[in-house]
């Protein structure tokens, strides 16, 4: 998908649950959406995941266990945007992903080239 001229955007899809893994003795990832971010061309690529605001496995997640910073960390946490939902319809979060700066979103990888 691409954003709009603000950088804005927004899609549906079915919230994830959360899935087992091997890492350890019944360990489980929080629910979570990848995302892959291109800028103005494929070599500019940028990747992260997104939690759910208020996922109690989110504390036991060893990928997050990872992050030394935990104000980035929590960043990567979507907020329950009730106004951004559609009655009836679907809940809304919002995750802003920050490319650059103080507040910048954590990404698993580094920009290439940049
Ligand atoms: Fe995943």
């Amino acid at each position: 998908m691409l954003t709009d001229d603000d950088g804005a955007y927004r899609f549906v899809t079915i919230k994830p649950g959360a899935y087992p893994w091997r890492n350890s003795y019944n360990a489980w990832r929080p629910a979570h959406i990848h995302f892959s971010l291109f800028g103005t061309g494929f070599a500019q690529r940028l990747i992260t995941q997104m939690y759910f605001e208020g996922d109690p496995l989110i504390p036991h997640d060893s990928i997050i266990a990872t992050i030394p910073d935990k104000p980035a960390a929590d960043r990567l946490t979507a907020k329950l945007d009730l106004n951004a939902s559609r009655p009836l319809e679907c809940l809304a979060y919002r995750f802003d992903i920050v490319l650059r700066g103080r507040r910048q979103t954590l990404f698993e990888n580094k920009l290439q080239g940049g």
